[in-house]
């Protein structure tokens, strides 16, 4: 039997890396996907790989930060498919910076998608997921992207640390929320290490910049070596992961941090 057979999923930043892969394992397993992403031209071409795959998508241009496209959003799943079952808060970003040398603005634009954003997408998708939460022997459930940086800190990262981090504490919070008052919807945060998606390559690139004469491939190599299991994370194993939130499997789970890192937390 398919885990998600009928559910509805909202991915954010579906259109490539960890969300399109969560969009494809989650439309595999039987959901239909509400795929977003500010890539328009990209996103659409990932729905029609999942359609071409067998799979239900419907492609929607969405500014995560933006209330009035999360209002767009939740109305389109609600009229496409029937409502929301699973919201996978995917969309972020990774810009760096110095605390002494980051600009007050690219502090805010990192804050508005990795945290406002995923503040505002559950604030408009929990009335759809009350909605339908009877259906499932594990009610609704939200998957919030964090990261291992979401646990520890990192030289040139502090907005991104921090947005992480508020992400893993705001999903407890919105945990307990949801279930005190009788929601019937499950919020759980996703902690990826280093996995290998275009948003990676460019820290890598970020990385071996700001170190002057360090390639890219040195970056990459470090990064190797900080996972004890000897690789880089593959986009499906993080996907198996929010399937397994995504489906009642996991009933009984909320507030909780999985982790997906190779060991890399465990030093
Ligand atoms: N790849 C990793 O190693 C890694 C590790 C830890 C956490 N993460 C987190 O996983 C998530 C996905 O990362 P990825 O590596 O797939 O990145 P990626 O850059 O490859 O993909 C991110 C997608 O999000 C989209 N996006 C960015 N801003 C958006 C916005 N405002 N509204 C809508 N869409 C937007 C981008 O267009 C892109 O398609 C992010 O939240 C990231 O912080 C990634």
């Amino acid at each position: 039997m398919n885990r998600v057979d009928g559910k509805i999923a909202i991915v954010t930043g579906g259109a490539r890396g960890l969300g399109a892969a969560s969009a494809h394992r989650l439309a595999e397993a039987g959901a239909r996907i509400v795929l977003t992403d500010q890539r328009a031209e990209l996103g659409e071409e990932t729905a029609q790989a999942i359609i071409a795959a067998g799979g239900e998508a419907i492609f929607a241009p969405h500014d995560a930060a933006s209330e009035d496209d999360w209002s767009r959003i939740v109305a389109l799943a609600k009229s496409h498919f029937g409502g929301i079952d699973v919201l996978v808060n995917n969309a972020g970003i990774g810009t760096g910076g110095r605390i002494d040398k980051m600009a007050l603005e690219d502090w805010r634009h990192l804050m508005s998608i990795n945290m406002e954003g995923v503040f505002l997408g559950m604030k408009h998708a929990i009335p759809e997921l009350r909605e339908r939460a009877h259906l499932w022997e594990g009610g609704g459930s939200i998957i919030n992207i964090s990261s291992i940086m979401g646990f520890i800190g990192d030289v040139g990262s502090t907005a991104y640390c921090a947005s992480k981090g508020g992400v893993r504490i705001g999903t407890k919070a919105a945990a307990l929320e949801c279930a005190k008052l009788g929601f019937n919807i499950r919020v759980n945060s996703v902690h990826p290490g280093y996995i290998e998606t275009e948003g990676l390559q460019s820290a890598m690139r970020a990385i071996a910049r700001s170190s002057g004469d360090e390639a890219k491939e040195a970056a990459r190599q470090d990064m190797i070596k900080a996972t004890p299991i000897g690789r880089l994370g593959r986009p499906g194993d993080i996907a198996n992961g929010v399937l397994f939130l995504a489906s009642d499997d996991s009933s009984f789970i909320t507030g909780t941090e999985l982790v997906i890192d190779g060991g890399y937390l465990a030093q």
